[in-house]
């Protein structure tokens, strides 16, 4: 089992360039499979989420070419109407794209219900009252969803009862090309969103009004092409959150400005200077300014995003007062605290608010990554820690960011991966 074990207590400095978009590499891969054509795909992130999506997509048939560490062609023209094993679907949350994506290019879809981080009860009835206003009886057996259609998928109304991006985005792939119109109201409006929205255009579909929360889609026969897809909001927020945490002065590369401003505003609001160039910001704090406290609500873009609210709240923990972090999207997403609590953190949580009150120091401590956002939570803590800190469970991590540790390692701070044989000491740090 590896670990990540930091010795906290160090400020940042330097510069880190942010990788694409987790959430949209992994609607734009399945998404892919709507192409009879090469769709060549730049500024992928080299996670295991990618890598699980490209074994499937390969194992339906799809010809894959890795061109190098962030670019990969994918070939749909020989796709096989089969359902991937079910190991493989219910490693990730994402898989339920799958399912729009076979309904879009087969008119039919068997896929094994999605897994991803717990945060107590993650439906998808939105998913399935999209699919069936686009004409699919859909049945949820034995662990998987099963969607049939007569004749191939056809363009509907959908109003979602409820704001969720995955269903505001596996329906526009599902009707990308259903013949006639298709029109999505109360949709979601998230960077990633635009982001496939904008792939499938570059593919030949015609998407309008991605962004806002009335979505039109004009079915379309997709052709091959490029996309280079955006970078990833939560990885920059996250490195956002641990300057705040720990101090120091770096520059985030490689971003756009305007998808972080739902995140920069709050850090600002809690006394980290922020300021922003084209495609970079410079984040800093000096080592003897406190943070103010602060009450949070997370919510769906352009609100401050629930994917940073483990992260915000590792940074609470030393601020100069009592702050509130409410979840608004996800019923509980708060089971990290306990991990927190071991490195002396107050915080209690009352339903969906996480009280948290300030402590004079964290202290470092053996603790668990119990989901990707809540490991990286879990590093920010230990990063301003005063000693040790070791996380295990970070196959969580490793899911959603590349080389997160070299990319720590580069601005300064103390964090190495270490190789713990089961049941034995330290054996190797790799
Ligand atoms: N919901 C329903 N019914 C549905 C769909 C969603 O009740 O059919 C509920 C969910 O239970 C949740 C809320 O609506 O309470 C929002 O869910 P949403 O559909 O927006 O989330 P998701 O598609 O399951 C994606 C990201 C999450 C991110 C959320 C919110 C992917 C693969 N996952 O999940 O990412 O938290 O949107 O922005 O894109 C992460 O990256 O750490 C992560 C968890």
């Amino acid at each position: 089992m590896n670990k990540y074990v930091i010795n906290g207590g160090k400020p940042l400095s330097g510069r880190v360039d942010i990788s694409g978009a987790k959430n949209a590499a992994v609607a734009i891969l399945p998404a892919a499979l709507l192409v009879e054509g090469i769709c060549r795909i730049d500024n992928i992130p080299n996670i295991s989420d990618v890598n699980l999506w490209l074994s499937i997509l390969q194992y339906m048939g799809a010809r894959i070419k890795r061109l190098g560490d962030t670019e990969v062609e994918i070939d749909s023209t020989d796709i096989r109407r089969v359902a991937p094993p079910y190991d493989l679907m219910r490693k990730m949350r994402a898989s339920y794209y799958l399912v729009g994506a076979m309904l879009g290019r087969f008119g039919w879809a068997e896929a094994g219900m999605p897994g991803g981080c717990d945060f107590g009860e993650r439906p998808i009835d939105q998913h399935i009252k999209g699919f069936r206003a686009l004409g699919a009886k859909v049945e949820v057996r034995n662990g998987a969803i099963h969607a049939v259609t007569e004749n191939g998928i056809r363009s509907g109304h959908v109003f979602f009862d409820k704001r969720t991006v995955g269903a505001t985005i596996n329906v526009m792939i599902a009707a990308a090309c259903a013949p006639g119109q298709t029109v999505i109201e109360n949709a979601n409006k998230e960077p990633h969103i635009v982001d496939v929205a904008n792939f499938l255009n570059s593919m030949g579909a015609d998407i309008r009004g991605a962004g806002t929360d009335l979505i039109k889609i004009r079915g379309r026969k997709l052709h091959g092409g490029s996309y280079s897809i955006i970078p990833d909001q939560i990885e920059a927020g996250t490195f956002i959150a641990a300057v705040a945490a720990t101090g120091g002065d770096v520059i985030i590369n490689n971003i756009i400005p305007k998808h972080l401003e739902c995140i920069t505003t709050k850090f600002a609001e809690i006394g980290v200077d922020i300021s922003e160039g084209d495609e970079y910001i410079r984040v800093s704090r000096p080592a003897d300014r406190k943070l103010r406290p602060t009450h949070v609500t997370a919510l769906p873009y352009p609100g401050y995003p629930t994917d940073m609210q483990p992260q915000i709240a590792s940074c609470l923990c030393l601020a100069n007062g009592t702050s509130f972090l409410t979840d608004g999207v996800y019923e509980n997403r708060f089971r990290y605290v306990d991990e927190l609590r071991r490195m002396g953190a107050d915080i209690t949580v009352d339903g969906k608010t996480a009280v948290i009150r300030s402590v004079k120091e964290l202290t470092g401590a053996p603790i668990s990554a119990c989901d990707l956002r809540a490991g990286v939570a879990m590093i920010i803590a230990g990063l301003s820690a005063k000693g040790r800190t070791e996380i295990d469970g970070i196959e969580h991590i490793e899911r959603g960011y590349q080389d997160i540790v070299s990319k720590f390692r580069s601005i300064g701070a103390d964090i190495s991966i270490v190789e713990y044989p089961d049941g034995s000491e330290v054996s190797a740090v790799v």
